[in-house]
């Protein structure tokens, strides 16, 4: 069998692990897939810039939108970012053509991905995004294959890594929310523009994402309440610890007789529970299926090596032959509940 050829926009830090994995892994990746996966092709905003990488063999294309139109690319790898162009309008070129995507970037999922995912089904390419959500914790796998047979009522926890880390660190060191937030940015876990990340927004992204693999509605931001952490003092912290609780950034998506609400906020846990545990920037996705114990899954929700390991596990998907519908039912059966954003109670 032909090996599967990749095509890679965006050699940041995830980008350039991505690269590393694939060269690293490639005898066991060839063997779990049953083919071969190369890199013939990147692009960047910078060619020079030093990465420590050796590109010698692999194809430079003068933009993302010329690698998507690449005919020697098999898969095109989005890891650019942003919720619009130029990643969009290549994502969108690659699917037409037939090709598969794996992307990371959970705003553009959250916001044009159903558009996207209709055009992967039209055209037969896979649409994964493992990556998007919880870094490498194989979150949307578990909603999408490993819990198909399963009525899911709740799906919740910590789905941003800075967050996380802030109110650790505020909480066991007395630190201010913007020398946290500064160490956050520095260690490369918070978004370029970090108000996504404390203000909700992100974990909003990611808990719509969830919530549609979880109970079939359709993406979107606008569905869900958001509340951020930008107002937590170490005070605030101090008086929930006397009291026996954590401040932790929820998101959380929940059957009710009304319908699926959707909200992420603040919310004080008891420290003896399990997701009072999860610290530093490590996320944790609880699952509540009818009929079985919870299913909580923990690990690292942010950084280069963490996401590239699950971008390299939705490129062995593709190199199986694996065409999954993206969000685990077809795009028309998907349900709007964007009509009525629930409010906090
Ligand atoms: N800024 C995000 C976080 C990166 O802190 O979780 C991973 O999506």
């Amino acid at each position: 069998v032909a090996p599967l050829n990749v095509g890679i926009a965006g050699l940041g830090t995830v980008g350039a692990d991505v690269v590393r994995l694939i060269e690293t892994q490639g005898r066991a990746l060839a063997e779990r897939s049953g083919r071969g996966i190369r890199v013939v092709a990147v692009t960047a905003r910078s060619k020079a810039k030093k990465r420590g990488l050796d590109l010698r063999g692999i194809a430079w294309a003068k933009s993302p939108q010329a690698l998507a139109e690449d005919p020697n690319i098999d898969c095109f790898v989005e890891l650019m970012g942003g919720a619009g162009d130029p990643a969009l309008s290549a994502i969108e070129t690659a699917l037409k053509a037939g090709k598969s995507v794996v992307t990371a970037n959970k705003a553009l999922i959250a916001k044009h991905g159903l558009r996207l995912a209709a055009a992967a089904e039209k055209h037969g390419g896979a649409l994964n995004f493992e990556a998007a959500v919880g870094a490498a914790i194989p979150v949307i796998k578990t909603l999408r294959e490993g819990l198909a047979g399963t009525s899911i009522n709740r799906v919740y926890g910590i789905l941003n890594g800075t967050c996380n880390y802030i109110l650790t660190r505020m909480e066991q060191e007395g630190l201010s929310f913007e020398e946290c937030l500064k160490d956050a940015q520095r260690l490369g876990y918070a978004e370029a523009n970090p108000s996504f990340d404390v203000d909700g927004h992100d974990t909003a992204q990611k808990l719509a994402i969830l919530a549609s693999l979880a109970f079939g509605t359709k993406v979107a931001e606008s569905a869900v309440y958001v509340e951020g952490i930008s107002s937590i003092t170490p005070e605030d912290l101090k008086a929930a610890a006397e009291l026996g609780y954590r401040v932790k950034l929820l998101g959380v998506a929940v059957r009710t007789a009304k319908g699926i609400e959707q909200r992420v906020h603040p919310t004080m846990v008891p420290k003896s529970s399990s997701i009072a545990q999860v610290m530093g920037v490590t996320n944790a996705v609880a699952i509540d299926g009818e009929g079985i114990p919870p299913i909580t899954l923990v690990g690292p929700g942010a950084g280069g090596g963490a996401t590239a390991s699950a971008v390299v596990a939705d490129i062995a998907d593709v190199a199986r032959g694996i065409r999954a519908k993206p969000f685990g039912r077809p795009v028309e059966r998907l349900r709007d509940t964007t009509k009525a954003p629930m409010e906090r109670h």
